[in-house]
């Protein structure tokens, strides 16, 4: 057996990252070792999980297995990783370890793991079905044959951005929160339709449609966001009403301060 790729904390986002390489048959599944917390994912994932990787608890013996890995992506919660403890069976060189929590810095994660390369990468939700945006934050040390591996891993599922450390949290409050502002964006529209008079499965269905061709049109025709907010704001009409109550509300500066929010809050994990 070659182990290739390590997976400390195998939930939804390592899932995603995972499955596509699988899918695509960039990984097979002899080569991954995954560690879980619990005993209810553990006997989940091994009864419903598509692909038969090797897939441990924490506290199992074969557990150590996944410190054998060349590469490892660590996917456990910030909360989490007081928990976790670093073996290494290469005495010669350092492994490389992916780190995908929010807001941990490189400097933490290589006082945990000194025995390890350290590498950040902060992706967003979109990634489970190849949409997503991966920002990444290099160590000096890894060559080019390992970065361009890793990179591989996430373009495999999006779009990659190389940045310095520095520029990680507010990639993360901007790709990795923000779906979830969006989705809460969506979820109000849909009752301005529900309080109209429409369900709120068709109110939410024009929404997503709306939304899909707005971001499209803008994209596809480079037209900017204030350009498009004047194309369809006529004189004393029912947009510009609507934009008023906004403006009269904060929304712009609410939404300029929540994604404030999720930057600030990564950065209190460093
Ligand atoms: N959710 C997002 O949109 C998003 C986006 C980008 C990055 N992230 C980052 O990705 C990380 C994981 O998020 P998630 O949403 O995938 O969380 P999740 O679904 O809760 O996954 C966490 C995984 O870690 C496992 N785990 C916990 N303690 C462990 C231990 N001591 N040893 C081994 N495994 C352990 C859990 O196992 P059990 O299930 O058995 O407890 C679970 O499989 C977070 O650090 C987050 O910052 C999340």
């Amino acid at each position: 057996m070659t182990l290739k790729v390590g997976v400390i904390g195998f939930g939804n986002i390592a899932k995603a990252i995972i499955t596509p390489l699988l899918d695509q048959e960039i990984l097979r599944p002899e080569e991954i070792v995954c560690l879980v917390n619990s005993k209810k994912s553990f006997e989940n994932l091994k009864k419903n999980y598509k692909y038969k990787i090797n897939i441990y608890h924490s506290n199992s013996s074969e557990s150590d297995l996944v410190w054998h890995c060349p590469i490892k992506i660590l996917a456990v919660k910030p909360q989490q990783l007081k928990n976790i403890k670093e073996v290494n069976f290469n005495e010669n060189n350092k492994y490389i370890l992916i780190s995908i929590l929010a807001g941990v810095s490189l400097k933490t994660l290589e006082s945990i793991f000194p025995k390890h390369n350290c590498i950040r990468a902060v992706t967003n939700i979109p990634i489970t079905i190849g949409q997503g945006l991966t920002g990444i934050a290099w160590n000096n040390d890894i060559d080019d044959k390992n970065k361009n591996f890793i990179k591989n891993i996430f373009e495999n599922s999006g779009k990659v951005y190389e940045f310095s450390e520095d520029y990680l949290d507010i990639f993360l409050a901007l790709t990795s929160s923000a779906p979830a502002i969006i989705a809460l964006i969506i979820d109000a529209l849909g009752d301005g339709g529900l309080s109209g008079g429409l369900t709120k499965k068709l109110s939410e269905e024009l929404v997503l449609d709306m939304i899909f061709g707005t971001v499209l049109m803008m994209k596809d025709l480079k037209v900017s966001p204030n350009e498009l907010k004047n194309m369809v704001t006529s004189p004393a009409g029912t947009t510009i009403a609507a934009l008023r109550i906004l403006e009269e509300k904060g929304f712009r500066s609410t939404l300029i301060e929540s994604i404030i929010g999720a930057m600030n809050k990564s950065k209190e994990f460093r």
